[in-house]
């Protein structure tokens, strides 16, 4: 189909109800690994900050979060390098952080902001991604909780763009170029 607001041609990957199901299920996974504690997620900015909006109304334990802003996509879909654009507030020294990733592709990205929390010094740091788009990886990165593994293709909504647009979709789409 051709998104009328977006005006690409769009294919449905995961719907809304799937992805609404799993975050609930990455949610209890959490909520059970953490009870007692209060982990901080770090979302990278933009593209995870609906899955961080969802999965935290669906943790039942105390939670806080803060942010990572980096651009890691100088082109359309190509990787170029990675920037960071502005570093959390937050002090990370002994405490239990989440990464909190849209999706991990090559694995650059989250290599880089893994080693920018890091060296803050941590009591943990476990790595969430909704999306894992293994077969294109470069890095080694070890994911604890995933949402869907997916094959190479780019993808749109849910909070990822083409471009900037598209963030707002309800559902997953593949992009057909
Ligand atoms: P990586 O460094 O190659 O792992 O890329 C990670 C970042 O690139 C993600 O956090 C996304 O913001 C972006 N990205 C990678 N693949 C896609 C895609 O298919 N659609 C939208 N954004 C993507
Ligand atoms: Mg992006």
């Amino acid at each position: 189909m051709t998104d009328q607001k977006t005006g690409h041609d769009l294919k449905l990957l995961i719907s809304s109800d799937s992805i609404q199901s799993k975050v609930e299920e990455i949610g209890k996974r959490i909520s059970a690994d953490y009870r007692g504690k209060i982990p901080i997620l770090i979302c990278t900015l933009k593209g995870a900050f609906v899955f961080l909006s969802d999965l935290i109304r669906s943790i039942d334990i105390q939670t806080e979060i803060d942010f990572i802003w980096v651009s890691s996509y100088k082109s359309l879909t190509e990787p170029e390098s990675t920037e960071l654009i502005s570093k959390n507030r937050t002090d990370l020294k002994d405490r239990h952080v989440i990464l909190i990733e849209d999706i991990i592709d090559t694995g650059i990205t989250a290599k880089f902001i893994q080693s920018i929390i890091l060296s803050e010094n941590p009591k943990s740091l476990k790595v969430c991604s909704l999306l894992d788009k293994r077969e294109r990886r470069k890095m080694h990165i070890k994911i604890d909780y995933t949402g869907f593994v997916i094959e190479k293709g780019f993808v749109v909504g849910y909070g990822m763009d083409y471009g900037e647009r598209g963030r707002e979709l309800r559902h997953i789409y593949i992009l057909n170029k």
